[in-house]
């Protein structure tokens, strides 16, 4: 890497050999950007070919209007690669959270059939196109077939992280009305087993899931699987007589491809609507050259399934790629601290793509640990979910890409279906804690709250403006005002509203600040106060709660709860942590919780989570001038040192 300044360029022998080399593509990108895209999207395989690019009757639009596709024609038998040159490639590598357990590996060719016979299986337990299948699943091989079988035959998936608790689940789950869930009798985290199926069985309850496929992945090791007769199937069962060949459903481009939820801002999450054309285009081409995909590459992302990080760099863009990559099923610092490492040797890991929550973790256990390392065969770095500091930033850079390594910070959201911001690898410049520039084709203004465009330096609110992005979603599952309000309120219907504070620098480089809502960053996991909020606020005793997000050294940001309740209850707190392991799961678990006996408000009754948040920090608190109970103030003061 060559520096100049405080801005870092990819070395001219690095530069040489990427697929994208030359910023005049952002030019080039710039004066026609639905062409720029069609002439992407013409890389791909296509029933039918779109009769427009893009079609925009704000906030609605649609890409490729017309269009005919199947994500799974173009990963298998049609990739424009040629499937008789990837065949026998490995496609994943599957390393198992026990040390002792052998490693599995899927060739395209294998991956290709697997994923046919589970499609067959499901069209013989009657799904159809355009039905819906939630997927419950850890990170085994069966979720990423799950998610291919289902967009085989035109389902919709829904996939539900696996450590989401059976309520979150459920919720999601009558929210899509799925009959099918596919789940798997339990997987291993942190040594122990997790009882996966006794949270499904919980999480179908009320739903109209009317099949359960299971997944046979710890052997009844630990739980004898509790089996509901008639309902219960075995994966193994559904899929060993089945032909390995089932033919693509023809999907239009704007057909539901999969639904994923991300938190609301009330307790309900807002089931994110992908649709197949766009997001297929988007997902290949960000993939491709962000992380500048080759033939040869090993590519890591160690994003969940159950996120969208998992969705589009987990399994889509590396499958249309043809690029081999590692899926794993534990912890990165389980059983060893440096299992992370150990992988990255162990498989010759070209491109490792993680969350700064996990660069933290790394970074605390000292370097040390890494002496042993030299990361030889890693060519570039990733960095995605939330701000990453200068700190973190030059840590990743030096210790794990041994100053050599492009680190490509990612900015995107659930909503945008791939990554929008960051610098091209063979391109750059890097700049520590700033994401970099639009991608090609993509355009972003920061403007202030009256509409005008921030000056350099300036914070304001990150947008986008049309055509948008292909992949960016078409609404909210079953709540068309809840998109019209989130997405198209705050500058109109034309303009995309993100909900991000950002800067840009003199070169245009984009800093994010972070959420201006009341989302929190935990860990790179997206949870809103709101909906912290209404669980515990189910709890009968507690009258009102406040969740505020508070900075970690680690997770990046942490809840903080503020309760009150009608009287003194034994075990408050308790109860409080094992209602949000309930309603939520183990991610969103606050850091303290304080029994306050009024929250500050203003004089129209909402409360002022900005005053908690300087409260809990010890920070000036300005004005209270717009208190309507300014002596709460020092009560809660007085209980946070108390504590
Ligand atoms: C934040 C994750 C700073 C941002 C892909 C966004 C980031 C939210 C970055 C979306 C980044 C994501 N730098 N902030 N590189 N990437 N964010 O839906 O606040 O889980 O709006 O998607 O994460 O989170 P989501």
């Amino acid at each position: 890497m060559i520096k100049k300044g405080n801005l870092y360029y990819p070395s001219k022998d690095f530069q040489k050999k990427a697929i994208i080399n030359n910023p005049s593509i952002y030019k080039k990108a710039e004066r026609n950007p639905v062409k720029f895209w069609e002439d992407l999207a013409k890389e791909l395989f296509w029933f039918k070919k779109w009769k427009k690019g893009f079609v925009h009757n704000p906030p609605y639009f649609e890409w490729f209007k017309g269009g005919k596709i199947n994500i799974t024609s173009n990963i298998f038998e049609n990739n424009p690669l040629g499937f008789d040159k990837i065949k026998n490639k490995a496609a994943l590598i599957w390393e198992p959270e026990p040390i002792e357990e052998r490693p599995r590996i899927l060739t395209y060719y294998e991956l290709f059939r697997e994923v046919n016979r589970l499609a067959n299986g499901l069209k013989d337990l009657g799904v159809k196109k355009g039905d819906r299948v939630g997927i419950y699943l850890p990170m085994i091989p069966e979720a990423i077939i799950s998610m291919l079988a289902c967009a085989r035959i035109g389902a919709v998936h829904a996939v539900v992280f696996s450590a989401f608790s059976p309520h979150a689940l459920q919720v999601r789950l009558q929210d899509t009305q799925a009959k099918v869930l596919i789940t798997a009798d339990g997987y291993y985290r942190r040594g122990k087993i997790i009882d996966l199926k006794k949270n499904a069985d919980r999480g179908t309850k009320n739903t109209k899931v009317k099949k359960v496929i299971v997944v046979n992945r710890t052997d009844d090791k630990a739980y004898p699987v509790k089996w509901n007769k008639g309902k219960d199937i075995w994966y193994e069962d559904l899929t060993k007589n089945q032909k390995d060949y089932c033919k693509p459903e023809i999907m239009d481009s704007e057909d539901i491809f999969f639904i994923l939820y991300t938190s609301g801002s009330t307790g309900k999450p807002k089931g994110c609507i992908h649709t197949c054309g766009g997001y297929t285009v988007q997902a290949k081409f960000t993939a491709k050259w962000i992380f500048d995909l080759k033939q040869d590459d090993i590519f890591w992302s160690t994003a969940d399934l159950g996120w969208v990080t998992g969705h589009t760099y987990s399994c889509y863009g590396p499958l249309l790629n043809g690029t081999t990559f590692i899926m794993f099923e534990g912890a990165p610092n389980w059983p060893v601290p440096d299992r992370w490492g150990q992988i990255i040797e162990k498989y010759g890991v070209t491109t490792f793509y993680t969350a700064p929550t996990a660069i933290r973790m790394f970074q605390k256990y000292g370097t040390d640990l890494l002496k042993k390392y030299k990361f030889e065969t890693l060519q570039i770095l990733g960095s995605v979910g939330e701000p990453i500091d200068e700190a973190a930033w030059k840590w990743y850079f030096k210790e794990i890409g041994k100053n050599k390594c492009p680190l490509v910070d990612t900015w995107w959201q659930t909503e945008t279906g791939g990554i929008l911001i960051t610098c091209l690898p063979g391109i750059g410049p890097f700049k520590p804690s700033f994401t970099g520039l639009p991608f090609p084709g993509i355009k972003f203004e920061i403007l202030n709250k009256k509409g005008e465009k921030c000056k350099t330096g300036e914070h304001g609110n990150l947008i986008m403006l049309p055509p948008f992005c292909p992949g960016l979603l078409r609404g909210v599952y079953k709540n068309p005002k809840k998109y019209l309000d989130t997405y198209w309120k705050e500058y109109g219907k034309e303009i995309y509203f993100t909900s991000d504070g950002a800067l840009k620098d003199k070169n245009g480089l984009i800093r994010i600040i972070g959420r201006i809502d009341d989302v929190i960053k935990v860990a790179g996991h997206r949870v809103t106060t709101g909906e912290l909020e209404s669980a515990i606020t189910k709890l009968h005793f507690i009258t009102e709660c406040a969740v505020i997000g508070i900075p970690d050294e680690i997770r990046g940001e942490i809840p903080v709860v503020f309760i009150i309740s009608k009287n003194k209850i034994k075990d408050i707190e308790k109860q409080v942590i094992s209602q949000i392991r309930k309603e939520i799961g183990p991610i969103a678990l606050p850091k303290k919780i304080y029994s306050v006996s009024d929250l500050p408000k203003t004089r129209s009754g909402k409360i002022m989570r900005r005053i908690l948040k300087k409260l809990f920090s010890k920070e000036p608190l300005g004005d209270l001038s717009t208190l309507a109970n300014p002596e709460t103030v020092e009560q809660i003061k007085k209980v946070i040192i108390d504590k």
